[in-house]
């Protein structure tokens, strides 16, 4: 039987700005002890999706009280030369979090540039210190979607625990983080968690038997109805740009998840623009006001 009613939209953009008004009220405390919050945000090259991100992060900065030191290098950059730049920033004491923007142009290993910031300034949550930290469920900074998405979850009332929770994408900055997040024994996690893949056979039989499903697959409408079960909580990460002659741009943003109809079976879903989006941005303000606080402890 399918519900009648349609799902409870989680509103990524009114949790995040709660998150982000937190920050701002820890941002005023650290600077009370005068300590000013500082993020470098790196970007090699011209990627417009990635200007895009960097200039959104520069403005919530701004907004926040939270300084942001840019640095834009050319995309013929070579590896030493942002090595050598990461490395300034992991001694200049006015930085406390660094992002290098991905994606990073071929002549240089992402691997070695993340690797090269300090796990205390690793804000993106990407170095494997934080990573292996994260699995073994001690104090870490976690990847900001992931992040995101935990966050989304706890403030909406929906606890993970004891909860089956299927996670459909195994990438490293999406799934399989927030896997390990999940399953943690802990408060706000206790899941059971599994993750699906391009090799998972019969992915209906899993994803059907999710209490709460998560799309990070990066294609288009995937999940269908038929494939979740009544009373789901439907977390989509996915963001796809489609063709639509409609909009002024030509084009529109949707998700994983075929919105519509997963609504009219879903208990809670996100919505696509305006889910995990907003929240990604706002968990990178919190490590970085975090990574400030235990940078400050240690001095
Ligand atoms: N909202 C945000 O802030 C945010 C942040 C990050 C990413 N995203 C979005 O989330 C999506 C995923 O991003 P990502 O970086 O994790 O992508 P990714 O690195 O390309 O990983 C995609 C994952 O989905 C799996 N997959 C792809 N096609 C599949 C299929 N047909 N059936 C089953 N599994 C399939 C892949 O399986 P294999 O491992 O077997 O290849 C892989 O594990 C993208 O749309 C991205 O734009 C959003």
């Amino acid at each position: 039987m399918t519900r009648k009613r349609s799902a409870k939209i989680i509103d990524g953009k009114k949790i995040s700005k709660q998150v982000l008004e937190e920050v701002r009220g820890d941002v005023a405390a650290l600077k009370k002890k005068d300590i000013v919050p500082g993020l470098a945000v790196v970007l090699v090259g011209d990627d417009p999706a990635s200007q895009v991100y960097v200039r959104a992060k520069r403005r919530t900065c701004a907004d926040l009280g939270v300084a942001s030191f840019a640095h834009n290098l050319p995309k013929s950059c070579s590896e030493k030369r942002l090595l050598k730049l990461i490395d300034q920033l992991n001694n200049d004491p006015a930085v406390h979090g660094i992002l290098v923007q991905m994606p990073l142009p071929g002549q240089i290993s992402e691997k070695r540039a993340l690797e090269a910031i300090l796990p205390e300034k690793d804000v993106d949550g990407f170095h494997p210190i934080n990573v292996g930290r994260l699995l073994n469920g001690e104090e870490c900074f976690v990847a900001c979607t992931p992040a995101g998405c935990h966050t989304l979850l706890q403030r909406s009332g929906y606890d993970p625990a004891g909860k089956h929770v299927v996670i459909v994408g195994r990438s490293n900055i999406v799934g399989k983080p927030l896997a390990a997040l999940l399953m943690q024994k802990a408060e706000g996690a206790n899941a059971t968690v599994t993750v699906c893949h391009s090799r998972t056979r019969n992915m209906g039989k899993y994803t059907r038997e999710a209490d709460i499903l998560v799309a990070a697959m990066g294609v288009p409408e995937f999940i269908k109805p038929r494939m979740v079960r009544e009373g789901a909580v439907v977390i989509d990460v996915g963001v796809n740009r489609i063709p639509d002659a409609g909009k002024k741009s030509g084009t529109r943003l949707i998700g994983d998840v075929a919105f519509a109809g997963v609504a009219k079976k879903a208990r809670a879903i996100t919505p696509v623009p305006g889910g995990v989006g907003p929240m990604t941005i706002a968990m990178l303000m919190t490590n970085t006001v975090k990574a400030a606080r235990l940078i400050a402890k240690r001095r």
